[in-house]
């Protein structure tokens, strides 16, 4: 098959964990007989140092012209303490979602057996633990009108959904939902924001066309706090683009570390992988950020865009071998040896050409 991937691999650690996947991608079109076209493209801080744009318009191009994107992080200090900052490097991750039209997020949360203890929940609430959140990442407070009235003392975000907009997240939830344990959960904030009522009214009007599945409305703060009393509870939840990033965040510490998480951005033509961990600054070139995100990425590019679904599951199995087998970065090794970023990947490579 041939493949051809736009690789943006930002700011930070992005370029480091990125390169792993690009090491893992090889082997597997090695062993595979693909043939693998991989472009390069700036994003975030290191664009705006080379072009004063986050997402400059070749980029964009690059991934028009892609079949799928392989994303590493975006983010730098010296933005976060700038609030002034009129060019910023998120900016180029919102762009590159909106002019993308990738307007759902889909980040799985699993626990691996052998991380059971490296999670700070206890054992038995976290065995079995698969949830899949499918966030909402092209509207609500993310891109809704915002600004400073008098005299900059005064400052506004809002928050706007339309029906469709709702409609369309909501449908990928619920096929989800489906496909998996067929329990769906929509999160809100119903008692309070009238985008929430809509959701609800939407999601509840949605309901007779999947008689299967199950749908349970939850509150947002309540959301936040089962989540942590009883994760494995949980299958597939629906969420706005806010409520979605701050219980994503949450909810990645259950499997032991957000070094572990990836996620999907799709639309209807194209689709971003991208860990979840940002561009974590004080790990820069210090060989110590967990590439398993980024390389567990690859396997959703793998699965979602291309459906080679023998490539995927060998990547899953690498990953689970090597965290089994103890070969992990500082973030996992608490009681053991650590390895650096690159360690990794070389055990990931070479157990996929030995399997
Ligand atoms: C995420 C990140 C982004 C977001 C930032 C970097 C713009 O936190 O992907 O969760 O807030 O969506
Ligand atoms: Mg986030």
């Amino acid at each position: 098959m041939k493949l051809k991937i736009a690789v943006l691999p930002g700011d930070g650690i992005g370029p480091e964990v990125t390169n792993e996947s690009i090491k893992v991608l090889n082997c597997l079109a090695k062993k595979f007989n693909h043939e693998v076209e991989m472009n390069h493209g700036l994003v975030g801080a290191i664009a705006i140092d080379h072009y004063n744009d986050p997402y400059p318009d070749e980029t964009h191009k690059l991934c028009l012209e892609s079949d799928a994107v392989l994303f590493g992080a975006i983010g730098d200090p010296k933005y976060d303490n700038d609030p002034k900052a009129k060019v910023r490097p998120e900016q180029g991750l919102l762009k590159l979602r909106k002019k993308l039209g990738l307007y759902a997020n889909l980040r799985p949360t699993i626990v691996f057996d052998s991380l059971l203890g490296m999670s700070p929940i206890k054992e038995d609430r976290i065995t079995g633990t698969d949830i899949l959140f499918v966030r909402e990442l092209t509207g609500g407070i993310y891109f809704g009108e915002r600004g400073r009235k008098n005299d900059d003392n005064y400052a506004f975000d809002t928050c706007q959904y339309s029906r469709d907009e709702i409609i369309r997240i909501a449908k990928m939830g619920f096929e989800y939902a489906q496909k998996r344990s067929k329990k769906l959960c929509c999160v809100d904030k119903a008692n309070i924001l009238e985008t929430s009522r809509l959701w609800r009214e939407t999601v509840q009007s949605m309901e007779k066309n999947y008689p299967e599945v199950k749908v349970s409305y939850e509150f947002v703060d309540a959301v936040a706090m089962r989540l942590i009393q009883w994760p494995s509870s949980y299958d597939v939840l629906i969420t706005s683009n806010l409520f979605g990033d701050i219980l994503t965040d949450e909810a990645s510490v259950i499997s032991g570390s957000i070094g572990l998480m990836p996620s999907a951005s799709v639309g209807s033509n194209n689709a971003l992988y991208e860990p979840i961990h940002g561009s974590y600054p004080e790990a820069t070139g210090k060989k110590i950020a967990n590439p398993i995100a980024s390389i567990l990425s690859l396997s959703m590019m793998l699965d979602h865009t291309f459906n080679l679904k023998n490539e995927t599951n060998l990547i899953n199995k690498a990953v689970e071998n090597s965290l089994l087998k103890g070969i992990t970065t500082p973030d996992l090794s608490k009681d053991h040896k650590s390895y650096a970023t690159d360690e990794v990947g070389d055990y990931i490579v070479e157990f996929i050409l030995n399997n």
